[in-house]
């Protein structure tokens, strides 16, 4: 029998403790034990990004790191981001701009288009597809989602740079 092993993270704000197979992955575990189904699974190996969530503020791949990985950590996942309405501005701009089809791609698409935007830099077109290249999308050829990306980019409030010697 596999082996069970009890673990103890925050998702979305809320503490959880359970006790899961040892060798569960994280987004079937977010699937699964908490009925968070908005991260997809597509590949299971890593290629398309549909199961990407925040585990302590960084993008990861659901389906390759395990539930027990996360014992401890911050798990954020795109019911989080939404509710708190962090994605807003992004979802609205991919909804104006039919950025999404299908949508199977669009939560693990939205989570790595706002790990660029909370970066608080405007980039160039090239580099937003470079850093949405690990989510693959079948549907849209990819435009109007670098538009709505691009978009939310240039309206962000940048902090400006305080002068040496002031502030
Ligand atoms: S399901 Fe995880 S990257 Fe495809
Ligand atoms: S909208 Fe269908 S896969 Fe992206």
């Amino acid at each position: 029998m596999e082996q069970a092993l009890d673990i103890a993270l925050t998702v979305n704000g809320v503490p959880v403790s359970r006790r899961v197979p040892a060798r569960q992955h994280l987004v079937d575990f977010l699937r699964e034990e908490l009925g968070l189904t908005g991260s997809h699974v597509g590949c299971e190996h890593g290629v398309c990004g549909a199961c990407t969530v925040r585990v302590d503020g960084e993008i990861v791949r659901g389906c390759l790191m395990l539930a027990v990985q996360a014992h401890g950590c911050r798990v954020d996942t795109i019911e989080g981001l939404s509710d708190s309405k962090e994605l807003a501005r992004l979802q609205k701009a991919f909804h104006e701009r039919n950025a999404l089809q299908c949508g199977f791609c669009t939560p693990g698409m939205l989570m790595a288009a706002q790990d660029l935007i909370r970066q608080g830099k405007r980039v160039s077109r090239e580099a937003i597809r470079e850093h949405i290249s690990g989510n693959y999308c079948r549907c849209t050829g990819y435009q109007a989602i670098v538009d709505a990306i691009e978009e939310v980019m240039q309206t962000e409030v940048i902090p400006r740079e305080v002068p040496h010697g002031q502030g």
